[in-house]
């Protein structure tokens, strides 16, 4: 990872992208953006602390107008690094259309936006491992998101919620309606990923993955589960546990850091084994 170079954080006032803002602080500047003020500047005072040169911004990835003056302000500071995509939103008590307009088209947004400007650069977003528990894309679903770069947001947006309603495998709607979203605009992150490992690299050799997390105790999952539910939660997984901020953070950082250059286009799943657990029967 080159010195100095700007290290961007989007969704970086909160759990796993505060930890990789905060991991990636020994490498250079750090740029964190999320849309709660409060949450920023308390954010920015725990980076500071931990002796980050920090700065930061609001921003809303599902607005490409905020995101460009994100990236104006990150272009005074420094070249652009890497950028981490973290900004995110779970299905608890949450309509489906911000779902689709944060998860889905925020993902493409922050890349346009940042994509003119990378340099053998890192693009790493989040899906999950909800993503790989859906059965899709359906050929219904790869021909909207094929068209993300041509379509609108208003026509994304409903021809999305159509396809929701009527999932691939409809046993999905017995987990809700927003789950379903949830799950497709998990699966559509991991496609998006591989839809654009080519152009990503004819920017200087720069490369584009996801990481697919399974259950890591931050704020986002804290909030939305029970006592029960979390229980049910660390039993799936084979340290019986969350995974936490930090060793999602170590994760980033190792593929950062070391530069892998023959790694892109794909997903990598972090998550204490819980797919190894939900697919193989498991030798004793
Ligand atoms: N925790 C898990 O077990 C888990 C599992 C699978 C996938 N994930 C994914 O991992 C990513 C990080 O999750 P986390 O658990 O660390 O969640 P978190 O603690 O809730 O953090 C989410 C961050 O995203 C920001 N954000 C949300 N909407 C945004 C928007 N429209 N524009 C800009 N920033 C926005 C939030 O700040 P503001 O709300 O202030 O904007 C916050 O900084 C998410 O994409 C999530 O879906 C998490």
């Amino acid at each position: 990872m080159s010195e100095r170079k700007l290290q961007v954080v989007t969704g970086g006032t909160s759990g796993m992208g505060l930890a990789t803002a905060k991991a990636l602080g020994v490498y250079g500047p750090v740029l964190i953006g999320g849309r709660n003020e409060k949450r920023l500047n308390d954010a920015m005072a725990e980076l500071k602390e931990a002796g980050v040169e920090a700065y930061g911004m609001q921003c809303d990835v599902s607005s490409p107008d905020s995101l460009k003056a994100f990236v104006d302000y990150a272009l005074t500071i420094a070249p652009i690094g890497n950028v981490v995509n973290a900004a995110g939103v779970d299905y608890a008590d949450m309509p489906k259309e911000p779902i689709i307009k944060i998860n889905m088209l925020g993902t493409h947004y922050v890349l346009e936006a940042f994509l003119p400007y990378l340099d053998d650069s890192y693009v790493v977003n989040f899906s999950s491992i909800t993503g790989n528990f859906y059965p899709g894309p359906s050929a219904e679903e790869k021909e909207l998101w094929d068209s993300t770069q041509t379509v609108s947001e208003a026509e994304f947006v409903e021809r999305q919620l159509k396809l929701t309603a009527q999932p691939n495998d409809p046993r999905m709607l017995a987990l809700g309606e927003s789950y379903t979203t949830y799950a497709m605009s998990k699966r559509y992150v991991q496609y998006y990923t591989q839809a654009n490992a080519m152009r990503v690299a004819m920017k200087n050799g720069s490369r584009i993955i996801s990481i697919a997390p399974g259950s890591f105790y931050t704020p986002m999952l804290a909030g939305g589960n029970n006592e029960a539910m979390q229980a049910s939660i660390k039993r799936g997984t084979v340290y019986q546990r969350f995974g936490t901020s930090e060793e999602m953070a170590d994760l980033i950082v190792h593929l950062l850091a070391l530069g892998h250059g023959y790694l892109t286009g794909v997903d990598i799943i972090h998550d204490g084994g819980k797919t190894a657990l939900s697919f193989a029967k498991q030798m004793m």
